[in-house]
């Protein structure tokens, strides 16, 4: 591990900052603040990705029945040493909502069992809740309902009461599964992962833990967390071309998990039926290899330690420009996103109801994006730290946002 005074910080970005903009693809003006959404991934992750898409042209045959099983088992490999894994226990998919679907859809739910989740859980996650709870006779959702600021303590509290609450009913139900964020949408919070974790399997009850966000973005042991279920996006904070992810089972549960497609190999083995996802260009996927190479040239530590030391910093700038407060005083709770409130005097104001109206406006007039909501009563900015940013874009940003807050306000 690197000493933490040699590592690039906001104020000292060595090779980050706008120097890595050449590595993006980001034209000139234009600032990216939202890489939470889709991420993006530099050229030589683009590169490494044609590298794959031609060579599957040149040889189709020899692609598909000899060479695409040994190249994903290779990124298999690869993202085992990162996350601290077993091989064999990972499985790779095209992005979180497809992971999670794979879990939810395999795992038998019976006439009593519940099925727990946050209320701040991301939308296509609880959906996908909701439509396994729909599709099942009395297989319920029992939500926690968590509104931020919390303390980590103050999260595993209510998660644990909730669970707590649940049992002394004592109506013959069961939670079965806990589907849980490691760092949730919006707002953007790093939870007590592993307290978390520990606390729901006391219970007997199984965790999947919603990584969409984790790799690249915060260090994953998955060893160390033991937790039933895991998926994290590669596109997101790694730096991987969109639509690759890569899902944890563990060998224990491997007979009774299925990809979401069923193909020929069904039953063969948990490999070989991630390994073929039917005829698709799987060099997505693959282009893991790239973002993984990109990053062992800064180092793991350093890429982390920037990106959140700018996040903290650039947060905190932002508010004093507002004149207003990032949401959790706890820097720990803080990983590369931080959301920043917006003093807007009335959050039900017209313009922000208006679907699209901000992406708009912000798009059309500004050339730069950073998403809005509302949470605990305040209406917020969620905004992503960079390698490829310093503190003078935060500032930018939150001149952009007090002038575009103060013509609301000027409104009413
Ligand atoms: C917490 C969380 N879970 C799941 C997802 C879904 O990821 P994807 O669209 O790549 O499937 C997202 C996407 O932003 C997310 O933020």
């Amino acid at each position: 591990m690197t000493s933490t005074h040699s590592l690039p910080t906001p104020t000292n970005p060595g090779p980050f900052g706008h120097k890595q903009r050449k590595n993006f693809f980001f034209p000139e003006g234009k600032t990216e603040f939202n890489h939470g959404s889709y991420g993006t991934f530099t050229r030589s992750v683009q590169e490494n990705m044609l590298r794959w898409h031609n060579r599957v042209e040149e040889n189709p045959d020899r692609w598909v029945r000899l060479d695409l099983k040994p190249a994903l088992d290779n990124v298999r490999s690869q993202l085992a040493g990162f996350m601290n894994c077993d091989k064999d226990e990972l499985a790779l998919v095209q992005n979180t909502t497809e992971g999670v679907s794979t879990i939810l859809r395999s795992l038998e739910f019976v006439p009593g069992d519940r099925i727990l989740r946050i209320s701040t859980g991301y939308v296509a996650v609880n959906k996908a809740v909701d439509y396994i709870c729909d599709f099942r006779k009395d297989v319920e959702i029992v939500e926690v309902p968590m509104v931020m600021p919390m303390t980590d303590h103050e999260i595993v509290y209510q998660v644990e009461k909730t669970v707590q609450d649940h049992i002394a009913m004592k109506d013959g139900s069961s939670i079965k599964l806990a589907m849980i964020d490691w760092i949730s949408s919006v707002p953007a919070i790093v939870h007590p992962i592993k307290a978390l974790i520990d606390m729901l399997k006391s219970y007997g009850i199984l965790v999947f833990v919603d990584g969409a966000h984790a790799i690249g973005q915060v260090p994953v042991d998955l060893t160390f967390l033991k937790a039933d279920f895991f998926i994290t996006n590669c596109h997101k904070w790694l730096y991987s071309v969109r639509g690759s992810a890569v899902l944890y089972v563990p060998k224990r549960y491997q007979k009774l998990i299925h990809p979401t497609a069923i193909q020929g190999d069904y039953k063969s083995s948990f490999e070989l039926e991630f390994s073929w996802k039917g005829t698709m260009d799987y060099s997505t996927i693959l282009s893991i290899e790239g973002a993984l190479e990109f990053r062992q040239q800064y180092g793991e530590d350093a890429i982390i330690h920037y990106s959140h030391h700018l996040a903290l910093q650039g947060g905190q700038i932002m508010a004093q420009i507002l004149g207003t407060n990032v949401m959790t005083p706890h820097d720990h709770q803080v990983g590369n996103m931080v959301n920043v409130r917006l003093p807007i005097k009335d959050i039900n104001h017209p313009k922000i109801e208006t679907p699209d109206y901000l992406i708009r406006h912000l798009l059309d007039k500004y050339n730069l994006f950073a998403p809005s909501y509302k949470h605990g009563g305040y209406f917020w900015t969620r905004v992503s730290s960079q390698i490829y940013l310093e503190l003078q874009d935060f500032v930018h940003l939150g001149n952009v946002w007090k002038e575009v807050i103060a013509d609301l306000n000027a409104e009413l």
